[in-house]
């Protein structure tokens, strides 16, 4: 889950989905397919939002959706009447992502794991979200099914919503938005801005905390990252 890495067993969860006739579709946008297969672990159909890892760059917005021939027939059906079909300049620029998307996808994921157990070491930081932590409640379910833990990192600071937005604020090399997947690190506000519409009483359901702080962690120097990051901690 978007953004603290909540994890559902995808094999077992087919399991209930084929014994009773329902089809399984998997958000992969977050892994990309070079760190998850949902296919390969039962899923019916995948859904990747391209302009996050898979262009990976900023550079256009696409998507893609995979499943047999029988579900894409549908689909194609559905886009070709419809029109939401990628140009062939932006289908092009997706290709070229994919040419580097897995030595990305482990550049994103090695990076975000130094700065998680940096972040842990933080006297003003209460909790840190990470999948490649082992203090996630979901990462040995994770070591599974990827084969890496991604470029999202959470982390709660304390004193709520005012101290979360000094931070964000405080920021200068980092992008304050809510995009995630680019080579440049992001960061986010969720109670704010991806999760302002819930209820307060949702908000509490999905632990989103007012300290909450969501970082899509980029390609640069991490040391860069983890010093612009510290300035308002
Ligand atoms: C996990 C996930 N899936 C899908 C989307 C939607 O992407 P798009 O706006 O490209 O459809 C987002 C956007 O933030 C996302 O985080």
């Amino acid at each position: 889950s978007n953004p603290l890495g909540e994890v559902v067993d995808i094999t077992e969860l087919s399991k209930i989905t084929q014994a009773n006739n329902i089809l399984l579709a998997v958000d992969n946008a977050i892994l990309s397919p070079a760190l998850q297969n949902p296919i390969k672990l039962g899923a019916d159909v995948v859904i990747h939002s391209a302009t996050k890892y898979i262009d990976g760059q900023g550079r256009c917005l696409a998507g893609a959706v995979l499943g047999s021939e029988a579900i894409i027939e549908q689909i194609s059906a559905f886009t070709r009447a419809t029109g939401p079909s990628l140009s062939a300049f932006n289908a092009w620029i997706v290709l070229k992502g994919l040419d580097t998307l897995s030595l990305r996808m482990k550049a994103h994921s090695d990076n975000a794991l130094k700065l998680a157990v940096w972040l842990q070491t933080q006297d003003q930081v209460e909790k840190v979200h990470y999948l490649g932590l082992e203090s996630h409640p979901n990462h040995t379910l994770a070591s599974t099914q990827q084969s890496g833990f991604g470029g999202i990192v959470s982390f709660e600071v304390k004193g709520g919503r005012e101290a979360a937005f000094k931070v964000i604020n405080a920021t200068e090399i980092l992008s304050i938005t809510a995009n995630l997947g680019d080579t440049k690190t992001t960061i986010t506000h969720p109670a704010s801005t991806t999760h302002g519409r819930l209820t307060d009483n949702e908000k509490q359901q999905a632990n989103i905390t007012e300290g909450l702080i969501r970082i899509s962690v980029g390609l640069e120097d991490i040391g860069d990252v983890i010093n612009d990051i510290s300035k308002g901690l």
